[in-house]
């Protein structure tokens, strides 16, 4: 993927599509980029591209999409994170071919997506999206949708990154290398765009963290603001590449002191 820094600048979610197909072209580049989207944790996560009308499936909050595509994982440490990422990374590359999509974690019919996702031996599908040609004009639904979720803000800098501990607030200019990978963190899509990730930055080591809101843990979803923090790993990973950094990812604890509601995730170190 080229310009990874302005695919996430320019990513949106996409509720309203045109109604076309996207082809068969796009759709074999699609299916062969979801066969290869890893993540540095080696978890397999298996996608489908699913026709709504074969499957009878809907979701209230899109309207024209002409495809939808799952994602399914078995349960187990790092499942949310790996699924964030490998997921996110389909997004991504969607963009880069000129395709909208929207993260569903809720508003779906589960039992439908479910049942076209043929899950297997305790597998869950925590997310599906949409994926097609954005319509020219947002629906009067979506608009107000983004209203509601405050879609176009994010929280600041200073509020999401730290220097060494969670008591000093890191700024853009002080971040140096980290700048735009980190700002590639901050314009991340979030379920009800709660921005769950945080980070401390300690030399050459940036250590991931997940604020928790209550309500995003379920058996069918897993922790959604996990899969949030998977996102951000995502973002930050390809980000630092296009800067010519290699972010070596790994998990262990540095025991720097966070609030209660403040879990420790994973660390990069470049
Ligand atoms: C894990 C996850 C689950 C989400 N679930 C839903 C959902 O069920 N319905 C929906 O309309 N949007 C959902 N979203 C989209 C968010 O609301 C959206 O990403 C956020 O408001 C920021 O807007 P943006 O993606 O346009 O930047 C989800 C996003 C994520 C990351």
């Amino acid at each position: 993927m080229e310009n990874v820094f302005e695919l996430i600048r320019a990513r949106r979610s996409v509720r309203s599509f045109d109604g076309q197909p996207i082809g068969s072209e796009l759709t074999e580049k699609l299916r062969s980029f979801m066969d290869s989207a890893g993540n540095p944790y080696g978890i397999p996560v298996e996608f489908k591209l699913l026709d709504p009308e074969e499957h009878g499936l809907t979701s209230p909050v899109i309207s024209g999409a002409t495809m939808y595509f799952g994602a399914k994982v078995s349960p187990g440490a790092h499942m949310e994170e790996a699924y964030g990422y490998s997921f996110e990374a389909v997004v991504l590359y969607a963009q880069s071919l000129g395709l909208g999509t929207t993260w569903i974690g809720g508003t779906m019919d589960r039992k439908a997506f479910e049942r076209a996702m043929d899950l297997q031996n305790g597998e869950i599908m925590p997310c599906v999206s949409p994926i097609g040609f954005p319509a020219a004009k947002m629906s009067l639904k979506e608009s107000l949708m983004r209203k509601g979720v405050k879609a176009d803000k994010r929280l600041p800098f200073s509020e999401l990154f730290f220097d060494g501990s969670f008591g000093t607030p890191l700024t853009e200019e002080r971040s140096g290398a980290f700048a735009e990978p980190l700002e590639a963190v901050r314009l991340a899509p979030s379920a009800v765009n709660k921005q769950p990730w945080r980070a401390v930055v300690s030399g050459n080591c940036v250590h991931f963290y997940e604020k928790h809101s209550r309500g995003y843990v379920s058996d069918a979803t897993g922790d959604l603001q996990r899969i949030d923090v998977g996102i951000a790993l995502c973002h930050f990973t390809l980000a630092a590449q296009e800067k010519g950094l290699a972010p070596l990812l790994s998990v262990s604890d540095p025991g720097i002191p966070a609030d209660g509601d403040t879990e420790y995730i994973a660390t990069f170190t470049v």
